[in-house]
């Protein structure tokens, strides 16, 4: 009976932890990498939990036949029931091209395989909340095309890739997290993206004179929710929700069910890292419109890019967006994974993130 999990991105910030999770739950895995990246998980094998060793197959999702040797496409035929994809380019200043060649046709190239899986169960797809584009409103796990629009490549190429999964034909899961940040219980993080961004900057701030008493401007108006989801919690959801038999065709949402507002977060985030001066409340989503008007867009991007933090997230910040996960929350609930509320861990977010700094 074929019984393996082919698994693509097991050397991302995410994958990377599923994967861990999958094996200390005994799975077979193949994982399907690009050169540099199988060395890098061929490197990692004796750190891993204990158990069968994961098969590791070369490979890159953009090329048409993944780039994958006959001999190793028979035995991923014969072998694999189901199919784990997680490998994306994930990046806010990528342009449309970039992003669908990996995202959208990587999807594509993948499905074709997984038709040819001869035991497929179920086809998890990992998307993103990124999907809603600028809607605002009630997002439900069911929702697709709302007629929205997307501020960034990326965005609309997961889009654009869930529609190729739903429309498959074969048995689906599609889950999405919200922005990942680093492990709850340690801090831990790979990389500097998300609300990250906003820390760097603060971090840089502070290196003026005098910055502890310095007055901040803080939002006042700005109560958009910020969708933030720590990695621990989307690696236990994934590897229980994967590890789960049928039924198929349900979407997930990953969220934390309680999510702070944008204001709050950068509030907090002032308090811990040390910036003890007055508070100045102004409507900062006057701003925020106004540096995504027709006429400020491009220069806004050109500052983001010389600041090294994406424009991009900033109509994010301007959309009421509620995510439920009311399906998510009953599959979990019962296995006791739970997104913990943000303001208990986020000291420990910022504790690591100065950390790594020093
Ligand atoms: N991080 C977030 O905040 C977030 C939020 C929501 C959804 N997601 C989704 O979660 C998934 C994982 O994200 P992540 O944050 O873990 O991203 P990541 O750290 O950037 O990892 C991306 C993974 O995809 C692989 N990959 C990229 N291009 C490939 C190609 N052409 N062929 C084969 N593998 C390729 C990378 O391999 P290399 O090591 O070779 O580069 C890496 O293993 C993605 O689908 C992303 O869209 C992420």
């Amino acid at each position: 009976m074929p019984n393996t999990l082919l698994i693509t991105g097991a050397s991302g910030f995410i994958g990377s932890r599923v994967v861990r999770r999958l094996l200390e739950r005994g799975l077979p895995l193949a994982l399907l990498a690009r050169p540099a990246a199988a060395e890098r998980l061929r490197a990692q094998l004796d750190s891993w939990p204990a158990g069968p060793r994961p098969w590791i197959v070369p490979g890159d999702l953009v090329q048409p036949d993944l780039g994958l040797s006959p001999g190793d496409r028979a035995r991923l035929r014969a072998e694999a029931r189901a199919v784990v994809h997680l490998g994306a380019a994930y990046d806010l200043f990528l342009g449309q091209a970039e992003a669908e060649r990996t995202n959208t046709l990587g999807t594509r190239h993948l499905l074709a395989l997984a038709r040819e899986l001869e035991g497929l169960e179920a086809f998890h797809h990992v998307s993103t909340i990124a999907v809603s584009g600028d809607f605002s409103g009630l997002y439900r796990e069911a929702d697709l095309d709302l007629g929205q629009r997307f501020p960034h490549a990326y965005g609309r190429s997961k889009f654009l890739a869930e529609q190729l999964v739903r429309a498959s034909g074969l048995p689906w899961r599609i889950y999405r997290p919200g922005v990942v940040v680093g492990d709850s219980r340690t801090g831990e993080f790979d990389k500097l993206d998300g609300p990250y961004y906003a820390l760097r900057l603060l971090a840089g701030l502070r290196r003026l004179p005098g910055s502890a008493r310095m007055p901040m401007l803080v939002p006042r108006d700005d109560d958009a929710l910020f969708h933030l989801v720590p990695v621990d919690f989307v690696s236990a959801a994934l590897a229980e929700l994967v590890d789960r038999p049928a039924p198929a065709g349900g979407t997930f949402h990953l969220v934390d069910p309680q999510p702070v507002s944008f204001r709050r977060f950068y509030l907090e985030a002032l308090e811990l890292l040390g910036f003890r001066g007055p508070r100045i409340p102004r409507p900062v989503r006057r701003l925020f419109r106004l540096l995504t008007r027709p006429g400020f867009w491009q220069v806004s991007r050109a500052a983001g890019r010389a600041l090294g933090v994406p424009a991009e997230m900033i109509p994010h910040l301007l959309c009421d967006v509620r995510y439920d996960c009311a399906g998510a929350s009953a599959a979990l609930g019962p296995a006791g994974v739970r997104c913990p509320p943000l303001l208990d861990y986020l000291p420990r977010l910022v504790a690591r993130f100065e950390a790594s700094r020093t």
